[in-house]
């Protein structure tokens, strides 16, 4: 119970991975998928904190190199000089070998956890690793247990040549109970709980239903709380007076479902953006960021290719008919090419793929990216044949934000092919 004071909202998440925190032996790895802010992070660390246990985290995303992440690994498991065992670029066996000669000088009294979060990164690293870390336990002969963390289903993640089968667990996403819950618990020190609390209600009324994202939730709560109580500090309302508060903040909060997904992008970043650099943190929401991908790939690929890159089961379409020779010429260097709507959306889908879009916010981020100027809309507003938009981002920057929602984006483009 110590522990459901710390974790808001004890969910049975929690509970089962508290099953699943053994006496003695444990299970050598264990996979847990969910969408984004299902607490995945969350929970797992502050089991893993406030149980005591030996644990490392890696954050998969932070690891330019796989050294990097041994180095880690043995640096939170056995302390500050374990690292420099490691040789300059270490091999997955120069790792194996590390941690066997770290073990025999302090043998496991628990089991040891390493969690590896944004794990499917790990595809994109050396083939070996992933398999190698699924049966780690066997590999280092150590009491250990290795926590996969990720946005992404097990069997889109099984290498084609089998591996060791984690034990997999599935956070869902949070229900509105459980949101009211967790929101709640950010109440504003100089109100109530109660008030607090009536306020999340009012929110979850009017997003619950575009939105379902805690980060995103609690965001917004943040930026509308200062509206809610202006009239308490006013002196014109009594807190207990909710249906004059709900009265007063709902028209607020309805504009606000406007730029749900505009967010503060718009004004933490200078415009234009074409030249800004790939490094520069761009927290764009999820769907816009593939929205923005199938803009740049309907930009940049000749529209007549998109069969062959889109299209699931376009039966045979000759290689030659594909490539055509003359057409040598870089499209990267022609520049950006206009395009209308329904082909935007076409290859947006086509992306998204399982990841199911709520259709009725794509119009709403299309717009959001049209002012951010990351898409460009060309022609007149009083023209009357529908829109046609243009992507105004570099290579670079769509490289950048491609990584971080795991898309191959080269395998895409034609110019790559
Ligand atoms: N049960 C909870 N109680 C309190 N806060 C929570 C809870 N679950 C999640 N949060 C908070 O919500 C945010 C998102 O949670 P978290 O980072 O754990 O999500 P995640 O599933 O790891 O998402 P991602 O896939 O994006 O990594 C964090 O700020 C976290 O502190
Ligand atoms: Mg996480």
């Amino acid at each position: 119970s110590f522990i459901a004071t710390r974790v808001v909202s004890l969910t049975a998440k929690l509970l089962k991975l508290y099953c699943m925190i053994p006496e003695q032996c444990s299970y050598p790895s264990i996979f847990i998928y969910g969408h984004r802010a299902t607490g995945k992070s969350h929970v797992i660390h502050t089991l893993l904190k406030e149980l005591e246990l030996p644990y490392a985290t890696v954050s998969c995303v932070e690891c330019v190199s796989v050294g990097l992440l041994f180095e880690q690994v043995l640096l939170s498991l056995f302390g500050s000089d374990s690292a420099s065992l490691l040789s300059r670029n270490p091999s997955l066996s120069d790792f194996v070998r590390v941690y066997k000669q770290l073990c025999v000088q302090a043998s496991a009294k628990q089991t040891r956890y390493i969690v590896l979060d944004r794990a499917e990164l790990l595809r994109d690293m050396e083939a070996n690793l992933l398999p190698a870390f699924l049966r780690l336990q066997e590999l280092v002969e150590d009491n250990v247990t290795v926590i996969l963390l990720s946005e992404i289903v097990w069997d889109k993640f099984r290498p084609n040549t089998g591996c060791f089968e984690p034990l997999l667990l599935h956070f869902p996403d949070y229900s509105k109970g459980e949101l009211q819950q967790i929101l709640s618990e950010d109440s504003h020190p100089s109100y109530s709980p109660e008030l607090y609390s009536a306020f999340i209600n009012i929110l979850l009324g009017v997003f619950y239903s575009v939105c379902r994202d805690l980060r995103e939730l609690r965001h917004l709560a943040a930026l509308n709380f200062s509206k809610f109580v202006e009239p308490l500090e006013q002196g014109k309302v009594k807190e207990s007076d909710t249906h004059k508060l709900w009265r007063n903040i709902e028209p607020h909060l309805k504009k606000a479902m406007q730029t749900v997904y505009l967010r503060e992008v718009s004004r933490s970043l200078p415009l234009p953006f074409s030249g800004l650099s790939a490094h520069a943190h761009v927290e764009l929401p999820y769907y816009s960021k593939f929205l923005l991908i199938a803009a740049y790939l309907a930009s940049y690929n000749p529209a007549r290719t998109d069969k062959r890159f889109f299209l699931k089961h376009h039966g045979k379409i000759k290689k030659t008919n594909f490539l055509k020779k003359h057409e040598k010429t870089s499209n990267h260097l022609l520049g950006p090419k206009p395009f209308p709507l329904d082909r935007l959306l076409a290859i947006f889908y086509s992306v998204v793929d399982s990841r199911v879009a709520p259709t009725a916010s794509v119009f709403c981020q299309i717009s959001s990216l049209v002012t951010l100027q990351l898409l460009n809309q060309v022609g007149h507003d009083d023209q009357l044949d529908a829109p046609k938009y243009k992507c105004a981002v570099s290579l670079d920057f769509i490289l950048a934000i491609s990584r971080t929602v795991s898309f191959d984006m080269v395998k895409y483009l034609y110019d790559f092919l």
